[in-house]
């Protein structure tokens, strides 16, 4: 198996200490299994920090404004992710989209603006029931309209297919569904590609030899270190 991208959302879980003692379990654990391949981590804006890892751990912002600096309330941009070396980003995530009420454009405004400087972008895009209830044309045209605006040849862009009623909901969408699903997002990028949506320790293996599945974006059951552990080494048993 080739080399898998796994990234774990923290949302608003941890504190800035519980990330600590997070980040140094997970660098010890994958050093004792000898796991080589970058692990995304991203924590609340909180409990950002520039971390001295042995292991290839990635610290990325699970949101920033488009600016440097500047007077937008309650964001962050660029001067408080470089105090800590953030070079990473996660943009269109469905809870900001949907709960937060960011528009495509916006989305895209600041995809291209992180692009512009050079940010790692994961970027999230996935159907909710009614549109995947409508059947794979409508959930075609969706993802293509939440590829507006967005280069999707960008070669930092990590695709992140996260169906919604998937998400949080212990439903994960099926091998055969995540085939299709990312067949179809594979005609429209050739950047790598996760899966998102109740991935757990007892289901990675199995969505990671899904054909055309490069990797897991992965919530509720990256919040413990030791759930997060028992999935790397699934994927490293894989290799
Ligand atoms: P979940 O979340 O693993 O809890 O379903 C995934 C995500 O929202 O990225």
């Amino acid at each position: 198996m080739s080399e898998k991208i796994l990234a774990a959302n923290f949302k608003t879980n941890h504190t800035r200490a519980s990330t600590r003692d997070y980040v140094g379990a997970l660098d010890a654990g994958m050093e004792k299994m000898g796991y080589d391949a970058p692990v995304y981590l991203f924590p609340p804006a909180t409990a950002l920090e520039s971390f001295d890892t042995r292991s290839d751990i990635r610290i990325g912002a699970q949101n920033a404004y488009p600016t440097v600096k500047g007077s937008f309330t309650g964001e962050i941009g660029l001067e408080q992710l470089g105090e800590f070396d953030i070079d990473t980003v996660l943009l269109g995530h469905s809870e900001r989209r949907h709960i937060l009420g960011e528009t495509q454009e916006f989305v895209a405004q600041k995809y291209s603006w992180f692009q512009e400087r050079d940010f790692t972008i994961v970027y999230c895009i996935g159907e909710p029931l009614e549109v995947r209830e409508a059947g794979d044309e409508a959930v075609r045209r969706y993802i293509v309209e939440q590829l507006e605006g967005i280069d999707t040849s960008y070669g930092k862009l990590i695709l992140a297919y996260e169906p919604v009623w998937a998400i949080g909901t212990g439903k994960t969408a099926t091998p055969d569904l995540i085939e299709a699903t990312h067949a179809t997002i594979k005609n429209l990028s050739d950047r790598p590609l996760l899966y998102g949506g109740s991935v757990k320790p007892a289901n990675i293996a199995e969505i990671l030899a899904v054909p055309g599945c490069d990797g897991t974006l992965i919530g509720t059951a990256s919040w413990e270190v030791e759930s997060m552990l028992s999935m790397l080494s699934k994927v490293k048993g894989e290799k």
